[in-house]
């Protein structure tokens, strides 16, 4: 081995705060099992890329990250689009011949141990059902999802704010499709008559976005009861943290559908977790801080995406 490889090695990975181990270094073929490649858990909530060619490891790479910042208490979310994190809730196996050889050369202390974990999932076939409101949507990130100009955007606006103004719940989306279509009809038109009326067409294009993102099968997302994400922020009984794996593999073909909830649910983490600036490890939002933080920042959102009164 090539001292100045060891050398740099110890000394770019010694770490005193607290760490994820996610290996040992390798020059060549030779590995150095006396080093260990740590990651501070400081730097966890940062960016980062696992690349390698189909079978190098990333899968497990992503096992091992989730599975040690459960063990230090941090909760963590993955989405799970090929099916294969979810060993991650069941121990690692002792009596594979290869696996003990690679942990013997590692000088790794192999106590296998499964994890805490729920599933979720956007259709309901693979955990539990997720699901938000359109009302939660707001009129601007719906319009995102249904790929709207400004102009239908402000149309959806509008449909927001009439169904805000006289208490009617916008569930999911067939209640948008149904008020939208009443409120350009001969009945209801004259509703609209002092915002100067929506257009026949304008209407047309949004129901006809709405019909496709149901055809992508969105229609299962939208809905009661709606997708808590302090739920994403829980530990369980031993203070290790849940992890949180959203199952994907049936919706794989459904992209809408995933960037849809994906968009929500970045809004959603956005307005509920406040800003803690530089952490010694990613820290849990604890639920008196969401519900303030909540309280305060839903009148803003709520303005800001209805134009209306706060939920
Ligand atoms: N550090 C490691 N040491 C030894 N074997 C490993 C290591 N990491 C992964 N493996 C083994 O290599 C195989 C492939 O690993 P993994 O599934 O993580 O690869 P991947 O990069 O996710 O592949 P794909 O691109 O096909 O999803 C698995 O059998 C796994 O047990
Ligand atoms: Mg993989």
């Amino acid at each position: 081995m090539d001292d100045r490889f060891r050398e740099a090695m110890t000394k770019g990975y010694a770490l005193d705060e607290p760490h994820l181990v996610i290996g040992s270094p390798l020059l060549g073929d030779e590995l150095q099992p006396d080093v260990r490649v740590r990651v501070g858990l400081a730097m966890m909530n940062r960016h980062g890329l696992i690349a390698g060619a189909t079978g190098t490891g990333k899968t497990k790479t992503l096992q091992i990250l989730a599975g040690q910042l459960s063990d230090a208490g941090v909760p963590v979310f993955v989405a799970d689009i090929k099916g294969d994190l979810t060993g991650i809730a069941a121990p690692g196996r002792t009596d594979d011949a290869k696996l003990n050889d690679r942990v013997a050369s590692l000088g790794w202390d192999y106590r296998p141990h499964g994890h805490p974990v729920e599933f979720l999932s956007l259709s309901g076939a693979l955990g539990a059902q997720v699901r938000a409101t359109v009302h939660s949507f707001g009129p601007l990130l719906l319009g995102k999802v249904l790929d709207l100009n400004e102009t239908q955007t402000a149309v959806l606006s509008l449909v927001f704010k009439y169904c805000d103004d006289h208490n009617l719940p916008l569930l999911d989306l067939a209640d948008l499709r149904t008020t939208l279509a009443w409120l350009v009809s001969d009945e209801g038109k004259d509703q609209m008559a002092e915002c100067g009326g929506i257009a026949t067409a304008t209407a047309g294009v949004i129901l006809r976005s709405i019909v496709t993102l149901e055809q992508e099968g969105a229609d299962v997302f939208f809905g009661e009861p709606e997708f808590d994400v302090d739920d994403l922020m829980r530990l369980d009984p031993q203070g290790r943290g849940i992890v949180s794996v959203l199952e994907l593999r049936d919706v794989m073909d459904k992209p809408r559908l995933f960037s849809t909830f994906m968009l929500w649910l970045l809004a959603e983490l956005y307005e509920a977790l406040p800003e803690a600036g530089d952490l010694p490890k990613p820290k849990r939002a604890s639920s008196s801080t969401r519900r303030t933080c909540c309280s305060t920042t839903r009148q803003t959102r709520c303005s800001t995406r209805w134009n209306g009164r706060p939920a």
